[in-house]
Protein backbone atom coordinates (compact mmCIF):
# COMPACT_ATOMS: atom_id res chain seq x y z
CA UNK A 1 0.00 0.00 0.00
CA UNK A 2 2.93 2.43 0.90
CA UNK A 3 4.71 1.71 -1.99
CA UNK A 4 1.89 2.06 -4.34
CA UNK A 5 1.16 5.28 -2.64
CA UNK A 6 4.89 6.35 -3.19
CA UNK A 7 5.44 4.74 -6.41
CA UNK A 8 2.14 6.94 -7.88
CA UNK A 9 3.21 10.25 -6.07
CA UNK A 10 6.34 9.55 -8.36
CA UNK A 11 4.73 8.88 -11.56
CA UNK A 12 2.86 12.07 -10.86
CA UNK A 13 5.78 13.88 -10.45
CA UNK A 14 7.29 12.49 -13.45
CA UNK A 15 4.58 13.34 -15.05
CA UNK A 16 4.80 16.92 -14.52
CA UNK A 17 8.44 17.61 -14.48
CA UNK A 18 7.88 16.55 -18.65
CA UNK A 19 5.05 18.91 -19.11
CA UNK A 20 6.93 21.75 -17.48
CA UNK A 21 10.62 20.61 -19.46
CA UNK A 22 9.07 19.75 -22.64
CA UNK A 23 11.67 20.37 -25.03
CA UNK A 24 13.30 18.46 -28.03
CA UNK A 25 17.12 18.33 -27.62
CA UNK A 26 19.16 18.71 -30.49
CA UNK A 27 22.68 18.63 -29.16
CA UNK A 28 25.01 21.38 -29.04
CA UNK A 29 26.02 23.63 -32.48
CA UNK A 30 28.64 21.78 -35.03
CA UNK A 31 31.02 25.04 -36.01
CA UNK A 32 34.68 25.24 -37.72
CA UNK A 33 35.51 27.01 -34.71
CA UNK A 34 35.68 30.25 -37.15
CA UNK A 35 34.70 33.83 -35.44
CA UNK A 36 34.52 31.61 -31.90
CA UNK A 37 31.21 30.59 -32.98
CA UNK A 38 30.15 27.40 -30.27
CA UNK A 39 26.83 26.78 -27.88
CA UNK A 40 25.69 24.43 -25.54
CA UNK A 41 22.98 22.44 -25.67
CA UNK A 42 20.46 23.29 -28.93
CA UNK A 43 16.44 22.65 -28.02
CA UNK A 44 13.13 23.47 -30.09
CA UNK A 45 11.00 24.40 -26.91
CA UNK A 46 7.62 24.91 -28.99
CA UNK A 47 6.73 24.90 -33.39
CA UNK A 48 8.07 28.33 -33.09
CA UNK A 49 10.75 28.63 -30.57
CA UNK A 50 14.56 27.47 -30.55
CA UNK A 51 16.68 27.93 -27.18
CA UNK A 52 20.67 28.09 -27.51
CA UNK A 53 22.12 27.79 -24.37
CA UNK A 54 25.84 29.52 -24.00
CA UNK A 55 26.00 31.14 -27.11
CA UNK A 56 29.55 32.30 -28.27
CA UNK A 57 30.47 34.26 -31.42
CA UNK A 58 33.04 37.01 -31.74
CA UNK A 59 30.80 39.21 -33.54
CA UNK A 60 33.98 39.38 -36.35
CA UNK A 61 31.65 38.37 -39.61
CA UNK A 62 30.38 41.31 -41.61
CA UNK A 63 27.05 40.05 -42.86
CA UNK A 64 26.06 37.47 -40.68
CA UNK A 65 22.72 35.99 -39.65
CA UNK A 66 20.74 33.23 -38.07
CA UNK A 67 19.53 31.64 -41.31
CA UNK A 68 16.80 28.15 -41.36
CA UNK A 69 16.82 26.37 -44.39
CA UNK A 70 16.09 23.15 -46.01
CA UNK A 71 17.98 19.41 -46.38
CA UNK A 72 18.84 20.25 -50.16
CA UNK A 73 21.27 22.95 -48.76
CA UNK A 74 24.73 21.60 -48.19
CA UNK A 75 24.76 23.07 -44.62
CA UNK A 76 27.41 21.38 -43.00
CA UNK A 77 29.92 22.48 -45.14
CA UNK A 78 31.66 25.74 -44.19
CA UNK A 79 31.68 27.31 -47.62
CA UNK A 80 28.59 26.88 -49.33
CA UNK A 81 25.70 28.87 -51.09
CA UNK A 82 23.09 28.76 -48.43
CA UNK A 83 19.54 29.30 -49.60
CA UNK A 84 17.81 29.66 -46.21
CA UNK A 85 15.54 32.29 -44.88
CA UNK A 86 17.25 34.77 -42.51
CA UNK A 87 15.57 34.99 -39.06
CA UNK A 88 15.68 38.10 -36.24
CA UNK A 89 17.75 37.56 -33.70
CA UNK A 90 16.82 36.99 -29.96
CA UNK A 91 15.60 40.88 -29.57
CA UNK A 92 13.32 40.60 -33.00
CA UNK A 93 16.05 43.04 -34.29
CA UNK A 94 17.44 42.16 -38.57
CA UNK A 95 20.66 43.92 -37.89
CA UNK A 96 23.54 41.20 -38.39
CA UNK A 97 24.69 39.35 -35.59
CA UNK A 98 26.61 41.57 -33.06
CA UNK A 99 29.33 39.52 -30.35
CA UNK A 100 27.51 36.76 -27.57
CA UNK A 101 29.40 35.43 -24.93
CA UNK A 102 27.93 32.45 -23.34
CA UNK A 103 24.52 33.22 -24.19
CA UNK A 104 21.43 31.96 -23.49
CA UNK A 105 18.63 33.30 -26.47
CA UNK A 106 15.43 32.25 -27.54
CA UNK A 107 14.82 32.83 -31.14
CA UNK A 108 11.22 32.73 -32.33
CA UNK A 109 9.95 32.49 -36.41
CA UNK A 110 8.06 34.79 -37.29
CA UNK A 111 4.36 34.87 -38.51
CA UNK A 112 3.60 31.79 -41.03
CA UNK A 113 6.78 30.01 -40.28
CA UNK A 114 7.95 27.05 -37.92
CA UNK A 115 11.37 26.20 -37.12
CA UNK A 116 9.78 22.45 -37.66
CA UNK A 117 9.79 23.35 -41.58
CA UNK A 118 12.92 23.92 -41.62
CA UNK A 119 16.07 20.77 -41.29
CA UNK A 120 18.62 23.39 -40.05
CA UNK A 121 19.66 26.59 -38.72
CA UNK A 122 23.19 27.87 -39.47
CA UNK A 123 25.55 31.02 -38.34
CA UNK A 124 26.18 32.22 -41.77
CA UNK A 125 27.67 35.26 -43.24
CA UNK A 126 26.31 36.53 -46.46
CA UNK A 127 28.58 38.55 -48.14
CA UNK A 128 31.59 35.31 -48.29
CA UNK A 129 28.74 32.55 -48.25
CA UNK A 130 30.88 31.32 -44.68
CA UNK A 131 28.85 29.21 -42.68
CA UNK A 132 30.22 29.37 -39.15
CA UNK A 133 28.35 27.13 -37.74
CA UNK A 134 24.46 25.20 -37.77
CA UNK A 135 22.23 22.52 -36.03
CA UNK A 136 19.67 20.16 -37.35
CA UNK A 137 16.32 20.81 -36.61
CA UNK A 138 13.80 18.04 -36.01
CA UNK A 139 10.83 18.48 -38.72
CA UNK A 140 9.12 15.82 -36.56
CA UNK A 141 9.83 16.89 -32.78
CA UNK A 142 6.85 17.04 -31.02
CA UNK A 143 5.71 19.26 -28.26
CA UNK A 144 3.39 19.12 -25.17
CA UNK A 145 -0.01 20.26 -25.56
CA UNK A 146 1.15 23.41 -22.91
CA UNK A 147 3.90 24.67 -26.03
CA UNK A 148 1.49 23.98 -28.93
CA UNK A 149 -1.02 26.31 -26.53
CA UNK A 150 1.64 29.08 -25.73
CA UNK A 151 2.19 29.40 -29.83
CA UNK A 152 -0.96 31.10 -30.58
CA UNK A 153 0.11 33.82 -27.87
CA UNK A 154 3.34 33.79 -28.83
CA UNK A 155 4.56 37.52 -30.03
CA UNK A 156 6.17 36.49 -33.67
CA UNK A 157 9.25 39.13 -34.78
CA UNK A 158 9.09 40.75 -38.12
CA UNK A 159 10.30 39.07 -41.08
CA UNK A 160 13.59 40.09 -42.10
CA UNK A 161 14.99 41.38 -45.15
CA UNK A 162 16.73 38.22 -47.44
CA UNK A 163 19.74 40.19 -48.69
CA UNK A 164 20.33 42.40 -45.87
CA UNK A 165 23.91 42.95 -46.79
CA UNK A 166 22.97 44.14 -50.39
CA UNK A 167 19.49 45.79 -49.38
CA UNK A 168 21.24 48.02 -47.18
CA UNK A 169 23.87 49.37 -49.62
CA UNK A 170 21.50 50.10 -52.13
CA UNK A 171 18.74 51.49 -49.64
CA UNK A 172 21.14 53.78 -48.56
CA UNK A 173 22.09 54.52 -52.30
CA UNK A 174 18.52 55.12 -52.93
CA UNK A 175 18.44 57.60 -49.76
CA UNK A 176 21.13 59.42 -50.91
CA UNK A 177 19.99 59.71 -53.76
CA UNK A 178 16.16 60.64 -52.59
CA UNK A 179 17.69 62.90 -50.39
CA UNK A 180 20.09 64.75 -53.06
CA UNK A 181 16.81 64.98 -55.62
CA UNK A 182 14.59 66.44 -52.39
CA UNK A 183 17.77 69.27 -52.00
CA UNK A 184 17.72 70.18 -55.76
CA UNK A 185 14.00 70.74 -55.27
CA UNK A 186 14.16 72.73 -51.88
CA UNK A 187 16.89 74.73 -53.63
CA UNK A 188 14.83 75.26 -56.72
CA UNK A 189 11.71 75.89 -54.56
CA UNK A 190 14.41 78.46 -52.69
CA UNK A 191 15.83 80.39 -55.83
CA UNK A 192 11.89 80.07 -57.07
CA UNK A 193 10.63 82.11 -54.22
CA UNK A 194 13.49 84.11 -54.24
CA UNK A 195 12.89 85.65 -57.43
CA UNK A 196 9.14 85.83 -57.53
CA UNK A 197 9.70 87.80 -54.18
CA UNK A 198 12.33 90.33 -56.01
CA UNK A 199 9.57 90.64 -59.15
CA UNK A 200 6.90 91.37 -56.40
CA UNK A 201 8.75 93.54 -55.16
CA UNK A 202 10.16 95.76 -58.05
CA UNK A 203 6.77 94.93 -59.93
CA UNK A 204 4.96 96.59 -56.98
CA UNK A 205 4.46 100.46 -56.97
CA UNK A 206 3.75 100.80 -53.66
CA UNK A 207 7.09 99.23 -52.80
CA UNK A 208 9.18 100.47 -56.07
CA UNK A 209 12.68 101.34 -54.18
CA UNK A 210 13.68 105.06 -53.93
CA UNK A 211 16.13 105.74 -56.15
CA UNK A 212 19.51 106.77 -54.54
CA UNK A 213 19.60 110.13 -56.36
CA UNK A 214 15.72 110.77 -54.92
CA UNK A 215 16.81 111.39 -51.58
CA UNK A 216 19.45 114.07 -52.26
C1 LIG B 1 19.03 41.94 -26.73
O1 LIG B 1 18.50 42.58 -25.59
C2 LIG B 1 19.27 42.37 -24.41
C3 LIG B 1 18.54 42.98 -23.25
O2 LIG B 1 18.12 44.29 -23.56
C4 LIG B 1 20.66 42.96 -24.62
O3 LIG B 1 21.46 42.74 -23.50
C5 LIG B 1 21.31 42.31 -25.83
O4 LIG B 1 22.54 42.92 -26.11
C6 LIG B 1 20.42 42.42 -27.05
N1 LIG B 1 20.98 41.61 -28.11
C7 LIG B 1 21.15 42.08 -29.34
C8 LIG B 1 21.73 41.14 -30.31
O5 LIG B 1 20.84 43.22 -29.66
C1 LIG C 1 3.20 25.95 -36.72
O1 LIG C 1 2.90 25.04 -35.69
C2 LIG C 1 1.64 25.24 -35.08
C3 LIG C 1 1.52 24.29 -33.90
O2 LIG C 1 1.72 22.96 -34.29
C4 LIG C 1 0.55 25.04 -36.10
O3 LIG C 1 -0.69 25.28 -35.51
C5 LIG C 1 0.77 26.04 -37.24
O4 LIG C 1 -0.18 25.83 -38.24
C6 LIG C 1 2.17 25.89 -37.81
N1 LIG C 1 2.38 26.96 -38.75
C7 LIG C 1 2.92 26.75 -39.95
C8 LIG C 1 3.07 27.94 -40.80
O5 LIG C 1 3.27 25.66 -40.32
Amino acid sequence: MMFHLVQNGLLLFVASLSVVFAEVKLGGMESWGFNGVRSGMVSMMSPSKLKIRGFDYSGEGPAVWFMVGKEDDPYNEEFAELKGTIIADENGSCDKLARYRNENIMLTTPEGMNFTDFDYLAVFCTRFNHNFGFIELKRDAQFGQDEIAAYADEKRPKQCPQDPDNDEEEEDKVEEEKEEEDKEEEDEEEDDNKRKRKKSFVASPKFAPIAPSATK
